[in-house]
């Protein structure tokens, strides 16, 4: 350790700095013979060294550290790729006598750093035995400094990375960062808020971060990128990126990271966005739904699922899919999939009838695939599979598999694979993890087979590398983002784990949730979901999908209509709420910097309108949120209020100054904020909207689609299900508060004109 420790000191004198431009103040500095660098951003506390570049061939580690990477030669110049024009340093190096290549990318049009791996020859003998190591590292960064200065968020475990996420002080002394197999996309904040978010950049399935060594000292040992540790040989031309992306506050940072990643690999948002199952409510039958595992007394599933849509009916709730769990399909060893078709003591009739009797499309349940399925050419079936001596599990490698699979889903209404347990699929094969390609050619295959068939797909139980990996994917749109779901218990919490989601251009899933406390005959002996309000106010602020999965009898159709209009389209905000800066802040710093507890913010924004939305709930202390805290900017000015409507509840909100009380809460008292701007008319009258207040998001774009002012008028238009009631608030200065009662016409819309206070 401490020979690592003098070397990092050590700075050849060689150096070379990149130049900062208007767009991307990094200030980056490499030392031509070591290869390292020191990293820092202007006005911040960020500041990196470099650790010890290494690659693992022939079975030999080959370091700087020890002087047995070689040096060979120094290279730099400008170039351009798909995130534009670049200023370029790279060091060639041998790994005995092996070629390897190491370079930075720094951009001129984005604030954005790429480190790269280059193998032109390959490399053999890679693995070093450890999966949860890394055989290569460049970048390495040396954790160390003081504490308080600087923080961590760091995604890691299953469930896009949403489902172990560390946040800590980043020095010397750091443990939590999430590494390995199951490590994932880091982002590094001062108290000021500057960030730098630090991921794979390619090869998503076969990298890994790795932080190795810790609390020798005063070096807490380094954060390494490079190629997951078991694999065994890397091909010629091979190339490994790791991206450094900079911006102000941790939200905005991650957000341009996964727009940059996205623009990279060309995936947009249109698809997620026009995501049926995402737009629209659905019945589900998951884990801690009532009907998993689990159906009427004396009933077979197909008689319960046609039973539950009779009554969801009748009471007037507009299911517009239905969500189809493990419990369908044939299971073979350790609980995998044999054959993924219905069973006859399930579905007597099969799929089809089915279909044909709800007459609701179709989002099925997925589990990796067992050993024994009957699809792998190794047990009789048609289709290349890996299958292992050693592993429970198998994997398709034929892209006709895909295709065979969906063109027979087509037939019984599929929309939404889901594919669950995508951890334990990788994870389950000495095949994936030892290899540079595999992991990634079996996302792939079904995301392509999924594209080529018109579905979407749902990754659950994604590891941080699926996530990525999805930006290559435009059939992926949702995710889930927590654990699962049980009445009662805390995987409500995704205001986190929707950051990356978002960023990444997928809709976060808080999965299923009971509408109504008590469920007496449930499959979990006398659980009961004492926040039912929580939980339904958290799934339809994450703008991803709703999907209640009460029993026959048992919803509460008022508190699942405020998350819809009358045919079942969400009524959701402009993106998914999230955790605002200062509650990761304060997460990771455990100052006083922000509140203690959840405070989650999204918002509208309609015809130039921004209509805020602020969560508080959990909260252990009253805190002050401001228009600029939030994350809504610099807001027009206008008042903040609760549902239900009540002038005593009206709050001055909008200039960046103004404070907004979120006062101490619990998950039952939890409290909704909306903020709504004053619209000033020729004759100095004031307009405020309230919009629907029967509705979790009273100004939805799925609801008013355009605000219109002009002289002394204000109109909306609205939409909706043709004949839908749709009753709108709002106040006018001097005149008071009113609501108008529209009636959408044939087509489902209305305007409404509030200076007339009327609707046509
Ligand atoms: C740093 O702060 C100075 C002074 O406020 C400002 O002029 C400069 O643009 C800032 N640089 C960056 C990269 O934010
Ligand atoms: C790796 O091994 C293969 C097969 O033995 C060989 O053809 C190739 O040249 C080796 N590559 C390197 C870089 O040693
Ligand atoms: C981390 O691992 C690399 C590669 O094995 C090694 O060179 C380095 O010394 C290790 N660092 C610490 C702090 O253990
Ligand atoms: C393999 O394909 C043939 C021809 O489509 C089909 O008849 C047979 O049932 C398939 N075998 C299995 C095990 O699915
Ligand atoms: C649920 O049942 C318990 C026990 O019977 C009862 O005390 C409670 O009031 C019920 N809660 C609701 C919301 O109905
Ligand atoms: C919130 O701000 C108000 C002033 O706007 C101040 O009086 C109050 O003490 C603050 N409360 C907290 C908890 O910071
Ligand atoms: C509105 O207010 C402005 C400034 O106070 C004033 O000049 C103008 O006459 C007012 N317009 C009407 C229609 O009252």
């Amino acid at each position: 350790m401490g020979h690592i420790f003098l070397l990092l000191l050590t700075w050849l004198g060689v150096v070379t700095a990149f130049s900062p431009t208007d767009t991307n103040p990094i200030n980056l500095v490499v030392d031509q013979a070591s290869g390292g660098f020191k990293l820092n951003v202007p006005n911040s506390t960020l500041s990196f060294n470099s650790a010890d570049i290494f690659f693992q061939v022939n079975g030999k580690l080959y370091s700087t550290a020890d002087g047995s990477l070689l040096y060979t030669t120094f290279a730099s110049g400008l170039g351009t790729d798909p995130l534009g024009k670049y200023q370029y340093k790279s060091i060639h190096w041998q790994a005995g006598g092996v070629r390897v290549e190491t370079y930075y990318r720094y951009y001129m049009d984005a604030p954005a750093v790429v480190f790269g791996q280059h193998f032109p020859d390959g490399a053999n003998g890679t693995s070093v035995g450890n999966q949860e190591h890394t055989c290569t590292g460049f970048p390495t960064i040396a954790l160390e400094g003081q504490a308080g200065l600087l923080a961590y968020l760091s995604f890691g475990g299953n469930m896009f990375g949403g489902a172990s996420i560390g946040a800590g002080e980043w020095y010397y002394q750091t443990t939590g960062i999430r590494s390995g197999i199951t490590g994932g996309p880091l982002a590094i904040f001062d108290r000021t808020l500057h960030t730098v978010v630090l991921s794979p950049f390619s090869q998503f399935m076969a990298a890994s971060v790795w932080h190795n060594g810790t609390g020798g000292g005063t070096f807490g040992g380094e954060v390494n990128y490079g190629i997951m540790g078991d694999v065994e040989n890397i091909p010629p031309n091979f190339d490994y990126q790791t991206i450094l992306f900079y911006d102000k506050g941790i939200n905005q940072a991650l957000h341009e990271w996964g727009g940059t990643l996205m623009k990279q690999y060309g995936k947009t948002r249109a698809r997620t966005e026009s995501d049926f199952a995402s737009n629209y409510i659905g019945y589900w039958t998951d884990n801690g739904a009532y009907y998993y595992y689990h159906t009427e007394s004396g009933k077979n599933y197909e008689e319960t699922m046609v039973d539950v849509m009779a009554y969801t009916k009748e009471a007037g709730i507009p299911y517009r899919y239905l969500q189809l769990d493990s419990w369908w399909y044939y299971k073979g060893v350790a609980g995998g999939v044999k054959t993924w078709d219905a069973r006859p003591d399930v579905f007597p009739n099969g799929l089809r009838a089915l279909y044909e009797k709800i007459g609701l499309p179709i989002v099925a349940h997925n589990r990796y695939w067992a050993k024994d399925t009957t699809y792998a050419k190794q047990n009789g079936g048609n289709y290349s599979f890996i299958v292992e001596k050693q592993s429970t599990t198998s994997m398709p490698i034929d892209m006709m598999f895909w295709d065979d699979l969906f063109t027979q889903s087509a037939e019984w209404g599929l929309i939404v694979y889901e594919q669950d347990w995508l951890d334990v699929e990788f994870k389950g094969l000495k095949a994936t993890l030892s290899s540079t390609s595999l992991g990634k050619q079996w996302l792939m295959q079904f995301g392509q087979a999924a594209s080529s068939h018109d579905l979407n797909i749902q990754y659950c139980m994604a590891n941080p590398r699926h996530a990525l990996q999805s930006v290559q994917i435009p059939a992926v749109t949702q995710a889930r983002v927590s654990g699962d779901y049980h009445p009662g218990n805390e995987q409500w919490r995704i205001g986190i784990g929707s950051i990356m989601a978002h960023a990444l251009g997928v809709r976060p899933y808080k999965d299923t949730f009971w509408s109504t406390t008590n469920q007496t005959g449930s499959p979990y002996g006398h659980a009961t979901e004492p926040y039912p309000r929580l939980q339904a106010a958290v799934t339809t602020l994450s703008a991803g999908p709703v999907g209640p999965s009460d029993m026959v009898k048992g919803a509460d159709v008022k508190l699942i209509m405020r998350s819809c209009n009358a045919e079942g389209l969400l009524l959701k905000p402009s993106r998914p709420a999230t955790a605002i800066d200062l509650q990761i802040a304060q997460k990771a710093f455990q100052l006083d910097l922000g509140p203690k507890g959840e405070v989650w913010t999204t918002y509208s924004d309609i015809s130039g309108f921004r209509f805020g939305i602020i969560l508080a709930a959990d909260l252990q202390v009253d805190w002050n949120i401001t228009s600029v805290t939030a994350g809504f900017g610099e807001m027009m000015f206008g008042m903040a209020f609760t549902l239900p409507f009540t002038t005593t509840s009206l709050t001055p909100f909008g200039v960046a100054s103004e404070n907004l009380l979120l006062k101490q809460c619990g998950k039952d008292d939890f409290a909704v904020w909306y903020t709504s701007p004053f619209l000033n008319l020729l004759t100095n009258k004031t307009v405020m909207i309230i919009g629907e207040t029967d509705k979790w998001v009273p100004m939805s774009p799925q609801r008013v689609t355009n605000i219109h002012t002009y002289g002394d008028t204000v109109e909306l238009s609205l939409t909706g299900a043709p004949g839908e009631v749709v009753t709108m608030s709002y106040g006018i200065e001097s005149k008071g508060w009113m609501e108008t009662k529209c009636v959408l016409d044939e087509a489902g819309t209305a305007t409404l004109n509030i200076n007339k206070e009327t609707c046509y």
